[in-house]
């Protein structure tokens, strides 16, 4: 990819007048995600409407600069980290629920609304938009598509890509497409929703999406169950599984993790306590009052060591604000840590768990996990102390095993974070040379002239 000239620079300025910046305090802005890495865009622009946006790409394909789509950038791979010299499109002015539809139980949104407003705007009239990232108060709609976000409800209700019935989007080509229909069925032709949810920012950008809603559950209970090891609380996720329970989260913490929430956030947890399930369960209110006393009874006859009920809405609200915090105070207590989002078969979390603390163990690394247990999906932290020298080799290393390990019990690199930039060079682990030729192909056809977000997913060559 060409940087952009100052021919370009000139054309768009014509399309967004003061709402292109090639200032530093904004090209810095957009130089990064929530993972550490950087690439210095040329130039910021700001679309307000699908048709900017289109002219945008096709003045993208003349003059062969990049583009790179941008939500609130809390990416955890690097996909919205811009490639050297491009131009970012910053959403944040696309920010309206456009709809939202109670006769058919749809949204209609534009790619910058932030989901917790999502959220908030269609329980106020009883309808229920069930994914939910850990960073939903500020990541964005568009964001959560292009990334297929998962977060904390998956185990019931599924990820993004089950709640999205159309997109808008430009295509690198530049042109306007609209996929799926407004209708809970349609098989008419290829399901290129489908195939654009979690395709990062690299086949098209969305300008609009249609999203299904559900009805509000009536009732929701939560409780947190303590365990003395990490294995006894992931037997206990498959147990709940195996007697046929569907709780709409199920989130597995363990002791290190604990110990550094509290720590930087100043909870406390009942001692001897190494490991922890949040478990939530909703529907119908005498239901969801039982299905919570099974979990707990499962979880204590698996060894539960303490059990809290949340009381109240204030209570399970402090729940999931500590749950929250996890990811933050990682951060912020490792700032350099590797953070990994491996899934993998549920029945296999308590081998998983333990073959990462082998590997944490044999390259002298301390490992913390947490996880959408209920889904298995785990985060596989390794702390990195930067003042041991040698650590970041040997924390690579041990993430190429957990890789290894991953695929080998048959999981997934990643489960809701995305291959971005920071798992690109283990993509093969996964996926075989006919696959990737294939996805390859498709990027060609949707993007002739490689403008969007380039060098993402896929290895260097
Ligand atoms: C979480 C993010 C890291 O689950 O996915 O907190
Ligand atoms: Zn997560």
């Amino acid at each position: 990819m060409k940087r952009l000239s100052a021919g370009a620079a000139a054309r768009l300025k014509g399309i967004f007048g003061e709402r292109m910046s090639v200032e530093e305090e904004e090209t810095l802005l957009a130089s990064y995600d929530a993972t550490k890495k950087t690439g210095m865009p040329a130039a910021v622009v700001w679309p307000e409407s699908t048709e900017e946006t289109a002219a945008l790409v096709k003045l993208a394909n003349e003059e062969g600069f990049a583009v790179v789509a941008r939500g609130a950038a809390s990416g955890l791979t690097g996909g919205s980290v811009p490639a050297d010299g491009s131009v970012v499109a910053d959403f944040a002015r696309m920010d309206k629920i456009l709809e939202i539809d109670r006769r058919n139980l749809t949204a209609l949104v534009e790619p910058g609304v932030v989901v917790g407003e999502l959220q908030r705007q269609v329980e106020k009239v009883g309808l229920f938009y069930p994914p939910d990232p850990a960073s939903n108060e500020f990541s964005t709609v568009g964001g959560n598509i292009a990334e297929c976000a998962g977060g904390l409800r998956g185990l019931k209700y599924g990820v993004t890509r089950d709640y999205v019935l159309q997109l808008e989007v430009v295509t690198g080509g530049g042109e306007i497409i609209h996929t799926g229909s407004n209708t809970i069925k349609s098989v008419t032709g290829y399901d290129l929703t489908r195939l654009l949810v979690g395709s990062e920012g690299t086949l098209a950008i969305i300008t609009k999406a249609r999203l299904k809603l559900i009805p509000l559950p009536e009732g929701i209970a939560t409780a947190v169950a303590y365990f003395r090891t990490p294995h006894e609380a992931g037997e206990a996720v498959s147990k709940m599984i195996e007697e046929r329970l569907l709780p709409r989260a199920l989130e597995f913490v363990d002791g290190v993790t604990m110990g550094i929430v509290a720590k930087s956030k100043g909870y406390r947890f009942p001692q001897g306590a190494e490991a922890l399930l949040i478990i939530e369960v909703d529907g119908g209110k005498e239901q969801v009052a039982a299905d919570i006393e099974r979990a707990v009874a499962v979880a204590e006859r698996q060894g539960a060591i303490a059990v809290e009920r949340a009381k109240d809405k204030a209570a399970r609200d402090r729940i999931w604000e500590m749950r929250k915090q996890l990811s933050p105070s990682l951060y912020a207590a490792s700032p350099d840590r590797v953070n990994e989002d491996i899934c993998v078969p549920r029945d296999r979390i308590p081998e998983t768990l333990d073959a990462v603390a082998e590997i944490g163990k044999r390259y002298n690394l301390v490992v913390c996990n947490y996880a959408h247990a209920g889904d298995g999906n785990i985060h596989v932290n390794f702390l990195v102390d930067t003042t041991d020298s040698g650590i970041m080799e040997r924390a690579e290393k041990a993430v190429e095993e957990v890789f290894k390990l991953t695929v080998s019990m048959g999981g997934t690199l990643s489960g809701e974070h995305g291959i971005g930039l920071s798992k690109k060079r283990f993509f093969s682990l996964e996926v075989a040379p006919v696959e990737m030729a294939l996805m390859k192909a498709m990027k060609r056809v949707f993007d002739p002239n490689g403008v969007l977000n380039p060098g993402k997913i896929f290895p260097d060559e």
